[in-house]
């Protein structure tokens, strides 16, 4: 029994969104799997928490994305770039 409701405990804490006050739209999931199969090629996830990171705003992040897109040859679309912006922000940038 106690594990039972340890594990739905767990669960809970799991379901929980990231934390950020700010609610861009967006599927952080979704993003992830995108990040996964377009990004890690180049670079992990590092170069979102390194002391010289060269994105500062949510604008700036928006115009890196379609930088780096444009560098791996891939043509995201407005979806994808939300769900991306959104899982980077949720996870690594935090800009409100
Ligand atoms: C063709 C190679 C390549 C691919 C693929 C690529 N990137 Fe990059 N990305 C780079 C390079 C190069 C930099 C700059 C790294 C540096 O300055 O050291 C960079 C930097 C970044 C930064 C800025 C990090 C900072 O300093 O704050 C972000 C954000 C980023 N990439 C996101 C993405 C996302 C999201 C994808 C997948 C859609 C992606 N990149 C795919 C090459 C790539």
């Amino acid at each position: 029994m106690t594990s039972f409701r340890l594990a739905s405990v767990s669960l809970f804490l799991l379901l929980l969104p990231t934390g950020t006050a700010f609610a861009l739209s967006g599927d952080a999931a979704e993003g992830k799997r995108l990040h996964q199969a377009n990004c890690v090629g180049c670079h992990d996830t590092s170069v979102y928490t390194r002391k010289q990171r060269t994105v500062h705003s949510l604008d700036g992040l928006q115009a890196q994305m379609s930088a780096c897109s444009h560098a791996a040859g891939k043509k995201l679309t407005a979806t994808e770039t939300e769900n991306l912006v959104k899982y980077l922000n949720d996870e690594f940038y935090k800009f409100e």
